[in-house]
């Protein structure tokens, strides 16, 4: 028996009863056999969930690059760590081998001490999806500094927001990005959310779409002559097991976003073991996980986890849509792709066209599918095992979260039956528990609740970074003694989990978590807007869009409609990113509320999704002639 690589169900459900029975016992074996540590823990594992403290394997020491990537030099230099296909198909892919990646993530580290930083330091990263991004990320973790990457569809704003709240010294970006047929002002951004963050001393730029951009003399520089004359070696700073390794942002129902803080040894072991079991990755693999680095499974499944197993992992520069419908078929083709993992957003946007994209290619090298960050919906999920699949390839629909830093349930494939929208059982190590409405546990099976974890396993997020009241408060106040997911879910008959979406005012759009109460806040600074209220409604592809409620101030009554609509949205796009746009906006007298003056958010929702046959109890409500006026101008 393997505790490190599941072959069989048997062999996953008894190493799943030894996970259960002695968590440390299983996860120090696991570290034991598979990582190479500077030196060995005194305590494998120390908690308090009501206190929200965690550590795992206190007292070793590693350094994080030197599991991804030292390691492998003996065994795998010349096996191409980091495929990178650009954006444009005729620009050729490259190939960067384990070697390579060393040198380079090893020049990156030297350039960022020349900069000054070092260990503890935060670095922000605001790179498109191009090899410097990987090899800044591993250049941080390389010296021990902590990397926050923000998404590059963000805004100024929430750029600036971010890196004010991690306090980083130094930004690492581009001139500028490529997305499909557009080019991005990426420094532009920049140069804007710079304006409100006097901490960032230096930015260093990386060269890509050779634009002309600004470059402000003695706070920026151009990367590639800084690389060109540093050391190709840098003896990886010793880590702690709890040194924090990443911040990465994540929004909330309310409030600023939250800067989740992972740590080193428990985030390396558990992306590292998730990645070998839900991949079940073998040597030759060339395993392409299409979400971007920005995101946490980016960070696990493109980064750390893959390199961790010294496995091939794709890096895409592009859009599913560029040059045109075919692109994902066509680099399957091309890199004769074994493992793909990609989300419902993109399966359902690519499933409305021709078929015949997908057919006039060979996609026969696929072993493997996964799908990721929203529901599944059974109709998403057949075409792609039919069409994508050809039925040969089991689908791993994979339930994680930012918090979580690895994938909690998911099926092994080959080894765990899937069932359509069912991400199936917990990891090894994960134990679910679903709660009812008054806090007890509702046990057996056939039942649905409120989603939580009983236990930690390794890589669950330690902190709110500079906020550790409002973690305790978020995850660990709802259920007594529990980590609280936030989503609800059911499990069936066999004892098999399905997630049924969030129970918060968190709305997942297409893939992507969306706070209401921050896109309330932006909307409420257009100077036209009183007060407004947003809520989700099921979308065709992007499973849910947004549906806002405003209600205009006086100024704002006599204005044509659609421009102030086409306002609203820039207002968003401007504070938070075009990702959180609505597609409908709907103005109103007033909002439905309590007594206690609190939105009827249930109201609004069924509205918003043509589900008015029973609106349920409005006797609460202060105001129920605005739901007769809401409900007739609906769009
Ligand atoms: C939320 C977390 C997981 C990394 C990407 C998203 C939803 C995630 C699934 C799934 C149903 C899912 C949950 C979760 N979600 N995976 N397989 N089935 N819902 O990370 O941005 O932190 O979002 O995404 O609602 O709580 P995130």
């Amino acid at each position: 028996m393997s505790n490190y690589h599941i072959k069989h169900l048997e062999e996953y459900f008894s190493v799943y009863r030894k996970s259960v029975r002695d968590p440390e016992l299983f996860w120090s074996e696991v570290a034991e056999e598979h990582f190479m540590w500077r030196k060995k823990w005194d305590q494998v594992l120390d908690w308090d969930f009501d206190k929200a403290e965690i550590s795992w394997f206190k007292g070793a020491q590693l350094n994080i690059t030197e599991n991804c990537i030292d390691r492998h030099l003996y065994t795998r230099g010349n096996k191409t760590a980091i495929l990178f296909e650009p954006n444009d198909p005729k620009e050729p892919a490259i190939h960067i081998t384990y070697r390579q990646l060393h040198e380079r993530v090893s020049k990156f580290a030297n350039v960022l001490k020349d900069q000054g930083i070092g260990k503890g330091d935060r670095v922000c990263i605001y790179l498109p999806m191009i090899p410097e991004l990987a090899v800044a990320v591993l250049a941080c973790a390389r010296i021990g500094a902590i990397h926050s990457v923000v998404f590059a569809g963000f805004s100024a704003t929430a750029l600036s927001t971010r890196i004010n709240d991690c306090g980083a010294k130094m930004l690492i970006t581009s001139d500028g990005s490529f997305r499909g047929a557009k080019s991005i002002d990426l420094k532009g951004i920049v140069d804007e959310a710079l304006e409100d963050c006097p901490g960032v001393a230096a930015v260093l730029v990386a060269k890509r779409t050779h634009a002309e951009i600004h470059m402000e003399a003695g706070r920026d520089h151009w990367l590639q002559p800084l690389l060109d004359d540093a050391y190709g070696d840098c003896v990886p700073e010793v880590m702690d097991s709890e040194d924090p390794l990443f911040i990465l942002y994540t929004s909330g129902s309310t409030g600023k976003p939250k800067g989740m803080m992972h740590t080193t040894a428990g985030y390396m072991v558990y992306s590292a073991y998730t990645f070998k079991n839900v991949f079940q990755q073998k040597e030759n693999d060339v395993y392409w996980c299409t979400a971007d680095i920005g995101w946490i499974t980016g960070h696990s499944y493109i980064v750390y986890g893959p390199l961790a197993n010294g496995a091939t992992t794709v890096m895409f520069e592009g859009v599913p849509s560029y040059p045109d419908y075919s692109r994902f078929w066509d680099i399957i083709d091309k890199h004769k792709i074994t493992q793909l993992y990609t989300a419902p957003t993109a399966i359902r946007a690519l499933a409305k066209e021709n078929l015949d994209f997908v057919t006039s290619h060979d996609l026969s090298s696929l072993r493997i599918l996964g799908t990721v960050g929203e529901p599944i919906n059974e109709e998403a999920w057949h075409w792609y095992n039919d069409h994508i699949g050809k039925k040969k390839c089991p689908i791993v629909d994979t339930w994680w979260q930012t918090e979580t830093g690895g994938i909690l349930i998911s099926p092994i494939p080959f080894v765990t039956p899937t069932i359509p929208t069912y991400a199936t059982l917990p990891m090894p190590g994960i134990q679910p528990a679903l709660m009812d409405e008054n806090g007890e546990e509702i046990k057996g099976n056939q039942v649905d609740g409120r989603l939580c974890i009983k236990f930690p396993w390794p890589s669950i997020a330690r902190t709110i970074w500079g906020d550790h009241q409002r973690y305790k408060d978020t995850y660990f106040s709802a259920f007594k003694g529990m980590y609280f997911t936030g989503d609800g879910a059911l499990r069936d008959e066999v004892g098999y989990y399905r997630i049924t979406g969030r129970v918060d005012d968190v709305i997942i759009v297409s893939g992507h978590n969306l706070g209401t109460a921050p896109i309330e806040d932006s909307i409420n600074e257009h100077p036209a807007v009183a007060e407004s209220a947003i809520v989700g409604f099921p979308h065709d592809i992007k499973g849910n869009a947004l549906y806002g409620y405003v209600i205009l101030k006086e100024t704002g009554e006599g204005r044509d409609r659609d421009n102030l609509r086409k306002e609203i949205n820039q207002v968003i796009t401007e504070h938070i990113g075009p990702i959180a746009k609505l597609d409908k906006i709907q103005f109103v007298s007033g909002l439905p509320k309590t007594r206690s003056g609190k939105i009827m958010r249930r109201i609004l929702r069924k509205i918003a999704s043509k589900d008015t046959s029973n609106l349920g109890d409005t006797s609460t409500l202060l105001n129920p002639e605005v739901v007769a006026e809401i409900m007739k101008e609906a769009l």
